[in-house]
């Protein structure tokens, strides 16, 4: 897959053909012969580099039917579990699979990722999402996840939970995690972490720690600059916890 991408930052996949954008044509000669670092021109004079997409790319420009988990709140659950190469990891639900492709990036080829997703259509839709990689280190489960995971007891680093029962999945994910192993289970609500956080201490996880991911753009302007006026206010809350 190859990308254009312009200096404000906007990005488009382009196929073998003659591409269209809002200050003008591309010609398909010019498409086809692209290279990683060659810039495109339009007819009215508009550049765009081209790129090989990264994981955060792939996954801003991938089909979704649903909420995705967001880069800041994937940054929190790596640097506060410290999964990296080599990780086992479980997760549910899949949705896009946005959390599923940015654990299978992490972890390479000697990790591996076990996603678990209830709805039909969206297993489609993860499935060409996934055919889109070249990654070969996931299970992809259509299961209703409450029903259990398939995992062998301790073997799993990390269990991601974003559902919207989350409790319903804990006492299992005890079960899988390996000695030392967190749990991190994302919540868009307070009263839903207040229930986690109480199911995760009876079923004897310790460690318990709620965090948010909150990200401030900077605006850059001459002698005004500020945080972002407009920026989102909330994602979510992870609450974390460890097998101990
Ligand atoms: C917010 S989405 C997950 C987004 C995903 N983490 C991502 O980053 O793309 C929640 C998903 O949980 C799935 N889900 C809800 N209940 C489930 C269950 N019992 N078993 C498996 N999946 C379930 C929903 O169908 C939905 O796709």
């Amino acid at each position: 897959m190859k990308l254009i991408v312009d200096r404000k930052n906007r990005k488009y996949v382009i196929h073998d053909k003659e591409f269209h954008t809002e200050k003008g044509v591309i010609p398909e000669e010019d498409i086809v012969n692209a290279k990683v670092g060659d810039v495109l021109e339009t007819h009215l004079g508009k550049k765009y580099t081209v790129i090989e997409p990264n994981i955060n790319d792939y996954i801003e420009l991938m089909k979704r039917k649903c909420s995705i988990i967001l880069p800041q709140d994937l940054g929190l659950v790596t640097g506060f579990t410290g999964i990296g190469y080599g990780s086992k990891i479980v997760e549910s639900g899949t949705g896009a699979g946005s959390s599923l492709l940015f654990f299978a990036n992490i972890v390479g080829p000697e990790g591996h990722v076990s996603s678990y997703e209830i709805r039909e259509d969206f297993v489609e839709i993860i499935k060409e999402n996934i055919e889109g990689t070249d990654f070969n280190n996931i299970t992809l489960h259509h299961k209703d996840v409450t029903e259990g995971f398939e995992e062998e007891d301790h073997s799993v680093d990390l269990v991601f939970i974003d559902l919207p029962k989350p409790s319903e999945v804990i006492e299992d994910s005890y079960r899988i995690l390996k000695t030392g192993g967190f749990i991190a289970v994302y919540t868009p609500y307070i009263e839903q972490f207040q229930i986690v956080s109480k199911v995760l201490a009876k079923t004897g996880f310790k460690h318990i720690a709620i965090r948010e991911g909150n990200v401030r753009e900077i605006e850059m302007k001459n002698n005004k600059t500020r945080p972002n006026s407009r920026m989102a206010g909330h994602t979510g809350y992870i609450t974390f916890a460890r097998k101990l």
